[in-house]
């Protein structure tokens, strides 16, 4: 394995780092960073302001938060069962990366970009063809039943208890993760994206769009800092389009 293409981040029983306010568990090291963004860490919060507590979460339940730019949607789900760990997978380019697992008691909560790998669908006030597909319901693309996120565009489906690797439809690779801790006081914390992600060409192809719900693409390019409002993807969208 090329080494520089390698990213891996320790366990619990690795060196700690405590990084005020929060405790993260465990240390993130990226031989060269591909792969590997480092952004603003930020809080999630509901949208009256108060700290999101991972134990409060509904489980496979879709809540939206904007990350790590303004304008840039994110899911968190709990999937209510801990998810897989130690997941190999490839960007459309080859290039090669570990996913840890989900975090929590459970080890069940994650958190994805909700930009569409595939052609960038990606949840908006207006609508989504994005969402969480709970286990146990159908869709058609493809015959696994739930536990999928599912961009109903083009059909491509995603395991977010693996990364949200793809399991079906056109999409050439993940969606990218975003790095998130559970601290001890119980509160949410987002810190990185880990994975190929599709910020520049979304900002390229949205311009009219960033400016109708952001008031501009500059605007929308901006980091998100401090907190980052996380609500249910019913209440942010007015559409959710599932096939
Ligand atoms: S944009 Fe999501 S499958 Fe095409």
């Amino acid at each position: 394995m090329d080494r520089r293409n390698f990213l891996k981040i320790s366990g619990v029983g690795g060196v700690m780092m405590a990084l005020s306010p929060s405790i993260i568990r465990g240390k993130l090291y990226a031989d060269d960073g591909r792969l590997f963004t480092a952004y603003e860490k930020v809080q999630l919060v509901d949208a009256n302001g108060k700290a999101l507590k991972a134990t409060a979460l509904k489980e496979e339940i879709n809540y939206v938060f904007n990350y790590p730019f303004v304008g840039t949607p994110a899911i968190l789900l709990d999937l209510g069962v801990q998810t897989q760990r130690d997941i190999k997978l490839f960007s459309e380019e080859g290039e090669e990366y570990i996913w840890k697992g989900g975090v929590g008691e459970k080890k069940s909560l994650v958190a994805y970009s909700a930009i569409c790998s595939h052609q960038l669908a990606h949840p908006t006030p207006a609508d989504s063809f994005l969402q969480y597909l709970q286990r146990g319901k159908t869709t058609i693309a493809c015959k696994q039943k739930g536990g999928l996120v599912v961009c109903s565009s083009h059909l491509s489906a995603f395991d977010p208890s693996k990364g949200c690797k793809k399991v079906a439809g056109p999409a050439e690779q993940p969606l990218a993760s975003i790095i998130l801790e559970v601290a001890e006081d119980d509160t949410l914390w987002v810190s990185a994206v880990l994975g190929p992600d599709k910020f520049h060409e979304y900002f390229k192809r949205y311009k009219t769009e960033m400016k109708k719900f952001y008031g501009g693409k500059r605007k929308a390019k901006k980091w998100v800092k401090e907190h980052a409002i996380t609500v249910v993807l019913d209440e942010y969208t007015k559409e959710i389009i599932q096939y």
